[in-house]
């Protein structure tokens, strides 16, 4: 267990930096994986950052983080409004989760209004881009 925290990212994830950047930015997945790693260095914790396009890869990646994370912070991008797979697997976990988005989900389309994962999460973070994911680390960190 100790101070290793898991940051799991969803499909179409992989495109950020050329994927409608009006609503996500310019910023690539990896330009994010390497702030999260920084606020990690700066807390003193050990990062696992992933994503995956797969549904099911999701899942296996969500079971392994019980071996050694402290926590999950997770943006499962669309998954996040239609999986019941990624609920149950987040419904096994006993470390905190933490919802990030980098849009603000509430003030877009209807149908992401609902997230699977919220009523599992100790908090959720979206509409700060990915300044969420640092406020998600400075949460787990205190
Ligand atoms: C997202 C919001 C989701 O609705 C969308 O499907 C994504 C990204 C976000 O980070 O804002 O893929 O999770």
């Amino acid at each position: 267990m100790g101070n290793k925290i898991h940051i799991l990212n969803g499909p179409n994830l992989n495109l950020l930096g050329t994927r409608e950047p009006d609503i996500y930015g310019s910023q690539t997945l990896q330009d994010i994986e390497n702030l999260c790693q920084e606020k990690c260095d700066a807390h003193g914790l050990k990062l696992e950052f992933s994503q995956s396009n797969d549904e099911g890869a999701l899942v296996d990646l969500i079971q392994a983080s019980s071996n050694d994370a402290s926590a999950l912070i997770i943006n499962a991008g669309a998954y996040t409004h239609t999986s019941i797979a990624i609920h149950d697997a987040l419904k096994s976990l006993t470390i905190p989760i933490i919802e990030v988005h980098l849009s603000n989900i509430f003030a877009r389309e209807s149908f992401r209004h609902h997230s699977y994962i919220s009523p599992l999460a100790k908090g959720v973070i979206c509409g700060f881009g990915s300044q969420g994911y640092l406020m998600a680390i400075d949460a787990v960190a205190q």
